[in-house]
């Protein structure tokens, strides 16, 4: 398992959120994975507070996922389980919050609100859980921001202690999220990419952006302790 040859954040398993609609949609997106030179998929299917306990979530991710090895294929990359949790108020109070982690990483990934302007709060949250959990927080897709937070707020979450964070391919084809991945991977942030893919149709996988892109790049030491024990 190395940097260049995982995904770190997709929608792919079937019927658990607004990614794979069905297992023949999952298992399309796995392929296209697989041809890009996937190894490790991490899926992370959207976690919402509000909308449903964790032991529910768990039980779908699970049989979602069972569904996707009943068709197991050669050469299919391996599948590690996590969720893209959505920060709430009180996020950090959630019991068993840790089981929506990736427990091979010993990571969670969190996903700002999507239609709210940056608040003190957030990032307040966001440490308590890291304090609380003792994992490692990644921040989803920080590319999505660039039209919505200032440099400052930017500031606020690259300051997050110990958070890693995650770019989308789509990142590379858009101006400002490209400025922003560049402007980080001079400043030596730790950064990972995943392809966020969702469907076959506007929202594949684009993992072949990252070999085209990334080449000169060299991942930072703490996103290579990710990888610490595992194959
Ligand atoms: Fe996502």
């Amino acid at each position: 398992m190395s940097f260049f040859d995982t995904d770190f954040h997709c929608h792919v398993l079937p019927g658990i959120d607004d990614g794979a609609a069905n297992l023949e949609v999952s298992l399309g997106l796995i392929h296209m994975q697989a041809e890009q030179g996937v190894k490790t998929v991490v899926a992370t299917p959207h976690y919402r507070q509000h909308q449903q306990s964790v032991a529910r979530f768990l039980q779908n991710r699970q049989a979602a996922y069972e569904q996707v090895m009943a068709h197991a294929f050669p050469g299919m990359p391996r599948i590690l389980l996590a969720a893209e949790i959505a920060l709430e108020r009180n996020l950090s109070e959630l019991a068993d919050i840790e089981r929506l982690g990736c427990a091979e990483m010993n990571t969670l990934l969190i996903e700002l609100p999507l239609f709210e302007s940056y608040r003190k709060w957030m990032v307040e949250e966001i440490e308590e859980i890291s304090y609380r959990t003792g994992m490692q927080i990644v921040i989803a897709h920080l590319d999505r921001y660039v039209d919505m937070y200032s440099t400052k707020d930017y500031s606020d979450i690259l300051g997050i202690s110990g958070a890693i964070f995650q770019f989308n391919l789509s990142a590379f084809s858009d101006r400002k999220g490209k400025k922003l991945v560049k402007q980080l991977v001079k400043d030596e942030y730790p950064i990972i990419f995943g392809t966020d893919c969702h469907n076959l149709e506007h929202r594949k996988s684009n993992f072949d952006v990252l070999a085209k892109q990334m080449k000169k790049y060299e991942p930072s030491i703490t996103v290579e302790r990710l990888f610490n024990g595992i194959d």
